[in-house]
Order: C-alpha cells, then structure tokens, then sequence
C-alpha cells in the first residue's frame, strides 16, 4: 500500500472507529457467535495474492464483528474492565506508526524517559511511597512473575539464576484462596513448583487471615523449606476483597520475604485520596501491580509494576551480550527491568490519557463509577429477592437471586447459572459468575469508561425481569 492509499484508508478507518464507538451499544454486548462459526466462514488457505482493502473491511464487518465481544459496551459489567478512551486510541495509532522498539534507551530515549516521568506521575496519582520507582509491563501476570523471579533470586542470592534450581531446596510461595491465578501460574512458570504455593485461609470477607500466613510460613520453616514471596491482593477477583497489607508486611518483614501487591483492579481506586485506606502499609511491600488497562481508559497492554529496589529487579534480569551494548552512562535500559526484550511504546498512551483527562478528570470517573454500584448495592439490599454475598469496597457487587422459599443450595446455584445466561443471551449487558465459598454468585463491575447512570438502571430493571421469569 503507497502512502497516498494509506492516507486515505487511514481516514477511513477512523470514521470507521469513531462510528463503532458511537454506534457500540447496537451490538449484543457479549458476541452470540457460536464455536466454529468465524473459523467456518475463513478460508483453510491465505490468498496467494494481495486482496483490495475493501474485501478485507468488508469481511471485517460481516465475518469477524458478528465474534467480537463489546468490551467497550457501557453495558459491559462482566469480568474486570480492559477500557480504552479516545485519547487511549488515538495514543495507540501513533504508537502503531511509530512502532519504535523501546528495548533501551538508545532505541528512542524519548520512550524510556517519558516512561520515567509518567510512571513517577502514576506513582504520586496513586498515593505510593516515593521510593517506589515504576516500569510499564504488558499485564499484572508478568509483573507478578518479575516480582516471583526476583524474590526468588534475592532469597537465594542469585544462585538459581546461575546454576539452576538444583542447588536448593524447596521454595514457598505465599498467597490466599482468593488470590488470581496468575499468581499459580508464575510459580509454575518461576520453577518453585505449584505444591510449594500455599493457600492461606481467608475470613467471611474473603480477605487473607494475616495469622494463617504465619502459621504457613512456620510450617515450612520447620519442614526445612525457603519461603521466599507473599502476594497480597487489593481487589481479589472474585470479590475484590482487601487483604490486610500492614499486619502481611509485618510477617513478610519479620521472615524476610518479600512482599508483592497485586492491586490489577482495583489499583486505579487509589486514585481517590478516600480509598488509599486499602494500602495502608504499603511502605512495607517490595513491588506492586495495578493495571490502567483495566479500569484506568489506557488500552490493553498496560501494566504499572512499582518495586521498592530496581536493583533488585535489573539484578535478577540483566543480560548484556554484545550486540546491546551501548557507550551511554546513567541511563535506563529497561529490557533489563523484565522479561521481554522488544517492548511497546506503551508509555505514549498513558501521558495522552493523563493529560487528556487530568487527575481530577479521572477521580471523577472513578467516582461516579463507585457510586454507581452503591446504586445497584442499595437496590439489591432494600429487594427481597436479591442478596448481596460480599463487601463492595469499590465497584464490583456480588449477588444473587434468592427467591423467597427457595433455600436448597444445588436449586439456588441453578436459578442463578439459569439467570445469568437468559441475561446474557439478551445480548443487552453481560455479567459473568465466580464461587464465592462454594456458592455460584453473579459478578456485576460498574467500570467501562462509557457506562452511566441509565445502563445501571436498565441492567436492574432486566435482572429483576428474567429472575421474575424463570
Ligand atoms: C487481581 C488480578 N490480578 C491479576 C490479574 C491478571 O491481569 P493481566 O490480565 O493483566 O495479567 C487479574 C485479571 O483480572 C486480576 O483480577
């Protein structure tokens, strides 16, 4: 494609994302595609010659939309969030024509010192330590097994990464029942081997019992093993629990380990001064993790990974063959802050958002958002057929639908698994479910960038109907 062409298929293309965004909530939120149905509809073979651009915008719009789930539906409660905004986008286009490959600081040191500032921005939005220092990963599961390779590395002062896991013995991990399983697969992943991650009890409000983890970790002491990190979550998965950072980081403090904090969620609340009450203790933790590809309108991939010792992390990543070297002094290269060596200009996103909105642009959405699941809260509490099943710290709410006179638990599970599909078939919202202490609950986040009050009411008002119906 000439420039020239290019220009204008830009042009269009534009129109055509400025036309899906405004016209998104005219798609079935959750796709009512079938298996099969877009592999079907694709040839077995690629064109041995280039196709006009036109045949591939139009199957774009009849093969591949009808199987596209509508992330950026205001009516998208499922899951946790992956938000884009305009400003989010149009970041994303230029970093798509740039496509600069931000490895070290040689290789755009625009990148590598806008990624400075702006996550020494991110830092002080959210209230941490000024002694944490930031780096961007691509999600909250490779921060989490940065921060699981590290621990592993600074317990063992750097013998695994030197002559393997072979030399010692068993290393534990650390986190609760609730905790996302990133976590599990990291251990996996970092060699300490699933059996050696320990579960630790939660209480009625799923929040990890910080004397559990002592018991644990004593357990493993005494059985001649090496505990090495605790993962601590704000905003577990299922429930966006709290666990109690400062009474964990007094147990990780008191054995050495370290402390990592998984706050992918619910993170971007601390952009509210009222919510920083869920880190207090955070001094004590070694690196933390919140994605503003969730709830904070940067587009996917965009993690914020904080560590209180970047030494630590480039010590544990660090590789410097030949061809990397470059003659510069005192700057940051960050392919030796992770795993990856080829990394986005993820940056540019986060400094147009930041801007775009300002700090108080984004607490007042985060904001409103809360508020609107308080709304859904009150709603739930003050009907006699709904229950909420957990604390809502921020702006997930836990319920289900409880029918007077039905109390067998089996009956009660298939109510609501009957109730979440006749919703979600509607194609109108789109909830998804977890097990909260075996009991299938209905999952509701109130957190796209577009959602507002009347998709809160509607989504309400269907609830009551298709429970009223089954
Ligand atoms: C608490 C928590 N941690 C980690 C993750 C994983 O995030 P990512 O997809 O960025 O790896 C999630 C995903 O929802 C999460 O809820």
């Amino acid at each position: 494609m000439e420039n020239e062409e290019f220009r204008r298929r830009a042009h269009e293309t534009v129109d055509w994302m400025a036309d899906y965004l405004e016209g998104v909530e005219d798609y079935p939120v959750r796709s009512q595609a079938g298996p099969g149905d877009v592999l079907n509809q694709l040839p077995p073979s690629p064109p041995e010659e280039g196709e006009p651009f036109d045949d591939i915008m139009t199957d774009l719009d009849s093969i591949i939309m009808p199987g596209i789930t509508h992330w950026q539906h205001p009516s998208f409660f499922a899951y946790f969030p992956a938000n884009n905004s305009p400003p989010s986008v149009l970041a994303e286009m230029i970093v798509s024509a740039l496509s600069v490959q931000c490895m070290i600081w040689q290789t755009s040191p625009a990148a590598t010192e806008l990624e400075e500032r702006v996550m020494e921005w991110l830092r002080d939005m959210l209230g941490l330590p000024k002694t944490f220092t930031g780096v961007l990963q691509d999600t909250a599961s490779t921060a989490t097994l940065c921060a699981i390779v590290s621990a592993r590395e600074r317990a063992t002062d750097h013998a695994v990464n030197a002559k393997g896991m072979g030399v010692w013995g068993d290393l534990t991990a650390y986190c609760s029942t609730e905790t996302h399983s990133s976590i599990e697969k990291g251990v996996k992943i970092a060699g300490l081997g699933r059996e050696n991650l320990r579960k630790v009890p939660v209480d009625v409000d799923f929040a990890m019992v910080p004397g559990e983890l002592e018991k644990a970790i004593q357990e493993d002491l005494d059985d001649g093993k090496r505990p090495v990190i605790a993962v601590a979550t704000i905003g577990t998965t299922g429930s966006t629990a709290i666990d109690p950072l400062r009474e964990i980081g007094e147990v990780c403090k008191k054995h050495g380990i370290w402390l990592h904090v998984d706050a992918a969620h619910a993170g971007t609340a601390l952009l509210l001064p009222e919510y920083r009450w869920m880190v207090d203790g955070i001094v004590m933790a070694d690196s933390f993790v919140m994605n503003p590809h969730k709830w904070m309108l940067s587009n996917l991939p965009c993690s914020a990974y904080f560590v209180r010792d970047p030494e630590a992390l480039v010590r544990t990543f660090e590789i410097m063959p030949e061809y990397l070297r470059t003659s510069e002094a005192g700057v940051t290269n960050y392919r030796d802050w992770g795993i990856q060596l080829g990394r986005r200009f993820n940056a540019l996103k986060l400094w147009f958002v930041i801007r775009s909105y300002g700090v108080e642009g984004l607490q007042a959405i985060v904001r409103e958002h809360i508020r609107l699941a308080r709304w859904i809260v009150e709603r739930i509490e003050a009907s006699e057929d709904f229950e909420v099943l957990a604390p809502v710290p921020v702006n997930l709410v836990c319920f289900r639908y409880h029918p007077a006179g039905v109390d067998d638990p089996d009956e009660m599970d298939r109510l609501n698994q009957e109730l979440l599909e006749g919703l979600n078939s509607t194609g109108k919202l789109y909830l998804t479910h977890t097990r909260l202490g075996g009991v299938l609950t209905l999952r509701l986040v109130v957190g796209q960038t577009r959602v507002e009050q009347g998709h809160v009411e509607r989504a309400w008002e269907l609830i009551q109907r298709t429970a009223r119906q089954l």
